[in-house]
């Protein structure tokens, strides 16, 4: 429960919306940079909002952190008496229906460690106001459904020769004193949390773009000069989301200029800052020399996420944060799609629904569960969560199943059209899918406001005689914090029949005049729903919730032979996977019930030969038979426990992959011989990218039993590789074993490669995630390596992120992982708080763990609880407990 008492911070409510008193025509803004003393003066007009017409009202405006230096009302400074300054910030009591207001506030970037508003990341400046970062830089109503025109002028020294903000450059020269300026003008409206600004020495890739309608864009990267390099990726992927959307969508860029700043410092992955990005170098980056396949991907999608946001989130934004997911669930729907056009869809959706099992599920069976679209919230940096983004893009995933994708498209460009310069809500977004699909999706809107992952159970019934097959299906969902009932969902199943050669057959309902073959969408909106599927010769084996059609668990056990026979037959690539996926839980939890002194491990012939069979077939995709030959996480496994033993869901685990391992190592050999890197350049194609996952899982499950020769193997391929998708596989591979040299591979992969913070990342999360005894003791001694940087998210959470992940290594029996990742958490919490609540993520579920972890995981969330905490740190602590 949370405690309330006056220091306890407050909570917002969605039910308290309430439009803003005053709304803004135009911002100019004037920043005089310098490092511990940035001047910046606003000048803003503001005038009555027409729905308060004939109201007197105050003018209230946020800030944080900030020095006033000045404030006047139409060019005449007010008095002490005249304004207010209050905890949020500033209130004027009196002002009239129209107004200039100007303001000087000094601030301190160089002291800023929070990394939201002005702050210098390796000496350059840079801005993040997404949330509520704008109040850190100046006065004003910084709420997303205030739009304005921006005019920006930057003055700095010429230490900083890139001087950059939003829209199109209108002016720039040099002053006396070393300094020069620029002066910005954005022409499109928008709210304050997609200002940004850069000041830096910076070196620039550049190239073009030619729109649908003959228009030039002029693209720009701007790195530091050491990662000049690194940037055709990220222009490639650029233009490619640029085409995209324009054939999928029909939308095109609007300004003249894209431009993409890539910091080291960053809280999260990437910023949709109106026509300037900034990015996590992590998301800019990628050499073959560097980066691995799947950063390559990393790189493509948050590129695409970005820049999709300049129509779903910039040109229509959101009317207050409970809507946020309007714009996140929205944007990684369509970054999602764009990456399934351009690699293995299949793969793609494989990979997103492990994200969201790993990440989503959990978090909403836990006590930081809450909807879609979120009634409340303390800080509102803690609701950038999987549940807004990855969930988000499952609901609107629904919504094209349910519609069909050109009504879709038809739903997305009504409101794109509808709403364009306007804030939103997630309602205005499902009445224009309403209209252009011609459907009521009222019982659907649930899915914005009920929590709690939907549990599906299907009962079948075969009758030969009639030649029926009937199925009857029930829904229910858990009770969430605050919701202890819940109403049914509207679940769209898509469902198939296998006959016994393992073909679709064609699905008729029973009343229906024809049938339609392949897989149909059933609309399960009751409790229980029963279907009667007619003409059916045989007894089929079902296939439901094909391409993992809704955020729901089947809770149905299926029987083994049934399974073994879908991995096999189904024509939905995902329920082939999905059946693996089953036969692996059902074998790997049963081994860890059974899990006693003395008694073995066992494998089940079913399981064993299906898994053999799927590594000797040689016509499936590569990269969608690593899907196939991936066993769950431990994450997953874990998930359908009511409480575990973390040390022994890895346990069996790994056991499982050695009994793999030991039974096939012939087969293993011959796979990572044939897919072995055949010597010509690299390569990002599907195909490429499949040898060498394929290669990779293969090299890796070798060494789970390590022999002089293998070792070998994968010593060879670490030596010899030409890119860091090898070179990084047979380096993880190789650690996680305790052969002699582990210490001076360790050293040789740092001495090559220190010099690219990325790859030091890299370096530390691999430590901090092998799976050893000794890797407790590691992570402390590498805590005070000279390169972990407390400062930086992405080295923090390259240690102490992957060290929370780790099964062995952070759950010791003792609780002194959680006292080492408690006290880190304190310390960080005073620098930067949005990466400490992100670190306790962990933390919330305590419940979960078998008792004696339990109580110990819970010690430290009191001592917590104790302390002088961030408003972000004290939502998830208390939430927790
Ligand atoms: N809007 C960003 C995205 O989805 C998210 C983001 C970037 C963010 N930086 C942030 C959110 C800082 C909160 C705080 O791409
Ligand atoms: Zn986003």
């Amino acid at each position: 429960m949370m405690k309330i008492d006056e220091n306890s911070p407050a909570t917002i409510y969605l039910h308290d919306y309430r439009s803003p008193a005053f709304l803004v025509e135009k911002i100019e803004l004037d920043f005089d940079m310098h490092e511990s003393a940035t001047l910046v003066s606003s000048k803003i007009q503001f005038y009555l909002n027409p729905d308060r017409e004939g109201r007197l009202e105050p003018l209230s405006l946020h800030g944080e952190a900030l020095q006033l230096l000045a404030v006047a009302i139409d060019g005449e400074p007010l008095a002490a008496g005249e304004y207010v300054m209050t905890d949020e910030g500033l209130d004027i009591p009196v002002v009239p229906n129209r107004f200039v207001l100007e303001v000087k506030t000094q601030i301190d970037p160089v002291h800023n460690t929070s990394l939201e508003g002005l702050y210098l990341s390796n000496g350059n400046f840079c801005t993040q106001c997404e949330a509520q970062g704008f109040r850190k830089i100046t006065y004003y109503p910084d709420r997303p459904d205030v739009l304005a025109r921006f005019r920006v002028r930057v003055e700095a020294d010429q230490r900083y020769p890139v001087l950059l903000s939003n829209g199109n450059l209108v002016e720039q020269g040099k002053l006396g004193n070393e300094r020069h300026f620029a002066v910005w003008d954005d022409p499109f409206r928008k709210p304050s949390y997609l200002f940004a600004l850069v000041a830096g020495d910076l070196v620039c890739l550049e190239d073009h773009y030619q729109t649908g309608s003959g228009r030039d864009v002029l693209l720009q990267i701007y790195v530091e000069a050491r990662n000049q390099n690194y940037c055709e990726h990220a222009m490639r992927s650029l233009q490619q989301a640029m085409r995209w959307d324009e054939e999928v969508y029909g939308l095109e860029y609007d300004l003249d200029r894209y431009m993409i700043v890539a910091v080291d410092d960053f809280n999260m992955g990437a910023m949709e800052n109106k026509g300037l990005n900034v990015f996590n170098s992590k998301y800019v980056l990628a050499h073959p020399d560097t980066a691995t396949d799947s950063d390559y991907l990393g790189v493509e999608s948050v590129i695409g996420h970005e820049y999709f946001h300049n129509w779903t989130g910039n040109r229509v934004t959101c009317r207050d944060w409970f809507q946020l997911s309007l714009k996140e669930g929205l944007t990684v729907f369509r970054d999602q799609q764009f990456s399934a056009d351009l690699n293995s869809a299949a793969v793609k959706r494989i990979d997103d629904v492990r994200v969201l099992r790993q990440f989503q599920f959990p978090e909403d069976a836990g006590p930081m569960a809450h909807p879609v679209r979120p009634s409340s919230y303390v800080e509102i940096n803690n609701f950038y969560t999987a549940t807004v983004y990855n969930k988000g893009a499952e609901v609107i995933r629904m919504m094209a199943t349910l519609l069909g994708r050109e009504r879709f498209i038809a739903g997305v460009r009504l409101y794109l059209e509808r709403h364009d310069g306007q804030a939103a809500t997630c309602d205005d977004f499902v009445a224009a899918m309403e209209e252009a699909g011609k459907t009521d999706l009222s019982t659907f809107k649930r899915w914005y406001r009920q929590s709690g992952t939907p549990k599906i159970h299907f009962e079948q019934d075969y009758d030969p005689l009639a030649r029926t097959f009937r199925l009857r299906v029930s829904q229910s969902c858990p009770a969430t914090p605050g919701q202890p009932d819940k109403e049914p969902f509207l679940i769209p199943l898509a469902v198939g029949l296998l006959d016994e050669s393992g073909n679709d057959l064609p699905l008729r309902l029973e009343g229906e005049p024809a049938a339609g073959d392949g897989t149909r969408v059933l609309e399960l909106q009751e409790s229980t729903q029963e279907y009667c599927f007619q003409d059916i010769p045989c007894r089929p084996v079902v296939s439901l919730l094909r391409g993992f059609s809704a955020p729901v668990q089947m809770t149905t056990v299926v029987d083994a032979e049934d399974l073994a026979f879908q991995l096999v037959h189904d024509s939905d690539p995902f329920n082939r996977w999905e059946a693996g996926q089953k036969l692996a839980v059902s074998e790997l939890l049963r081994n860890y019930r059974e899990l006693a002194p003395g008694r073995d491990f066992s494998l089940s012939p079913v399981f064993m030969e299906a898994w053999r069979r799927a590594l000797a077939d040689r016509s499936t995709d590569r990269s969608f038979l690593t899907q196939l030959l991936t066993l769950p996480s431990e994450q997953y496994l874990a998930d359908q426990l009511d409480e575990f033993d973390p040390q022994q869901i890895h346990g069996v685990r790994m056991a499982a992959y050695r009994a793999l391992v030991g039974a096939n190592e012939d087969l293993l050999k011959e796979r990572y011989a044939e897919a072995a890197d055949p010597g010509r350049g690299y390569r990002l194609d599907p195909e490429s990218v499949g040898r060498r996952a394929l290669a990779n899982f293969c090299l890796t499950q070798l060494l789970q039993l390590p022999s002089p020769e293998k070792i070998a193997l994968g010593l060879v391929q670490y030596h010899e590789a030409r890119n860091m998708t090898d070179r990084l596989a047979a380096f993880t591979a190789l650690i996680n074993t305790d052969i002699d040299g582990r210490d001076e591979l360790l050293d040789d992969f740092y001495r090559q490669w220190q010099a690219h913070p990325l790859l030091v990342d890299k370096w530390f999360s691999l430590q901090a995630l092998a799976p050893r005894e000794q890797t407790f003791a590691e992570v402390k001694r590498l805590l005070g390596h000279p390169k972990f940087n407390p400062a930086n998210p992405n080295r923090v959470r390259s240690l102490l992120g992957a060290f929370a992940q780790n099964m062995l290594a952070f759950h010791q029996p003792d609780g002194s992982g959680y006292q080492l990742l408690r006290e880190r958490i304190l310390l960080l919490d005073q620098n930067n708080a949005q990466l400490s609540a992100r670190l306790a993520g962990p933390f919330t579920r305590w419940q979960r763990l078998e008792p004696i972890r339990r109580q110990a995981m819970k010690k430290e969330l009191e001592i917590m609880q104790k302390s002088r905490l961030s408003r972000d740190l004290y939502e998830i602590v208390n939430k927790s407990l």
